[in-house]
């Protein structure tokens, strides 16, 4: 299969890590319920192609995401005890229950940085979705668990428009502060661009988050995500988030679309020179393979350049 040309490019770190979102995020979203067993194996695949870290399922009601309904039995599926980290959503402390039930050891927790958005995704008021996150980021801590915690809507909300830089920052600090390990930077509706990348970073780094603390989360549906996800690395952000195929959205927000392709990010990352640890040709061969799962092609244009070869 083909490989991109080595040709390193200046002020970018020797590696990347690739926050996987491909059965969470990508899997939230479709409007069929894919087969527990499909689940596990898609996961399975993206271990052996590499990826360092998998999102694996939300515990979350069943009756908000039914996709992702059979958390308990998907992990039951998997191996967490592996040496891959396989993170679950968990958005409050009956969520934290669950999950500590099923064995797991990693967590997100999932912000808003509008009120809109809190209000559709977590039934909440902005101030009041701490209220929900700081005990369960206590007990998290507290059973040594690493917390990373999501900041929606960071770049633009469907509801409100525009949303101040600094009221984004602000809401990263407030988790920081209830003991979230890693933020990532979320632009759920992918409409975000490289400018404005750059000022969301300033303001972090202005509340005082250092950049090693911060993931960014692109969604593509402005076809912005790849660029986006540069210019992160050229500020020093080393955790990209990214889902196989580019599969992705969220259903409680209309106008998000799939997320940033993980092959597209690797083909990029590879032709710079950047290590991702990732075989390419394993994580295209699972996007393939996903997509005859789910009955139509996969958005990755790498995957579509490469899928049948
Ligand atoms: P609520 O209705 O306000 O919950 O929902 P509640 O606390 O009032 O409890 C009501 C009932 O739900 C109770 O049961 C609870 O036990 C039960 P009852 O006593 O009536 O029998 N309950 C639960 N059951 C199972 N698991 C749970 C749970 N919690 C309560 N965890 C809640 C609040 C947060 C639960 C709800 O709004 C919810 O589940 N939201 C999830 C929405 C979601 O998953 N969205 C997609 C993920 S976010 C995303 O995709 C964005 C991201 O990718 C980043 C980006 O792109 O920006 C991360
Ligand atoms: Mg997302």
């Amino acid at each position: 299969m083909r490989q991109p040309q080595l040709e390193p490019a200046a002020g970018l770190p020797s590696d990347v890590t690739i926050y996987e979102v491909g059965p969470r995020d990508g899997l939230q979203n479709e409007s069929v319920i894919v087969p527990v067993e499909v689940k596990a194996e898609f996961i399975a695949r993206l271990i052996t192609a590499g990826l360092p870290i998998v999102e694996v399922t939300s515990f979350v009601h069943p009756r908000w995401v039914p996709q992702l309904a059979d958390a308990e039995q998907l992990v039951d599926l998997i191996d967490l005890d592996g040496p891959t980290p396989l993170p679950v959503l968990v958005p409050n402390e009956r969520g934290l229950d669950r999950a500590l039930e099923a064995g797991v050891a990693h967590i997100a927790i999932f912000g808003s940085a509008t009120e809109s958005f809190a209000r559709r995704n977590l039934n909440r008021g902005l101030d009041d979705q701490f209220s929900m996150f700081e005990p369960t980021v206590a007990r998290a801590r507290a059973a040594g668990i690493d917390v990373r915690a999501y900041v929606s809507m960071a770049f633009g909300d469907p509801w409100e428009g525009d949303v101040p830089v600094d009221q984004v920052a602000g809401v990263g600090r407030r988790l920081v502060d209830l003991g979230a390990t890693q933020l990532s930077i979320g632009d759920t509706i992918g409409v975000g661009t490289p400018g404005h990348v750059t000022r969301l970073l300033e303001a972090f780094a202005a509340n005082g988050i250092p950049v090693d603390q911060l993931a960014v989360h692109f969604h593509d549906t402005y076809g912005q995500a790849l660029s986006n996800a540069l210019t992160a690395m050229l500020h020093g952000v080393t955790t990209i988030d990214a889902s196989a195929g580019g599969l992705g959205g969220c259903p409680y927000a209309e106008t998000a679309t799939g997320n940033l392709a993980t092959e597209d990010l690797v083909w990029q990352l590879h032709g710079m020179g950047v290590e991702t640890g990732v075989d390419l040709p394993a994580l295209v061969e699972t996007s393939v393979w996903m997509a005859e799962q789910l009955g139509r092609p996969s958005p990755s244009r790498v995957v579509q350049a490469l899928g049948g070869t």
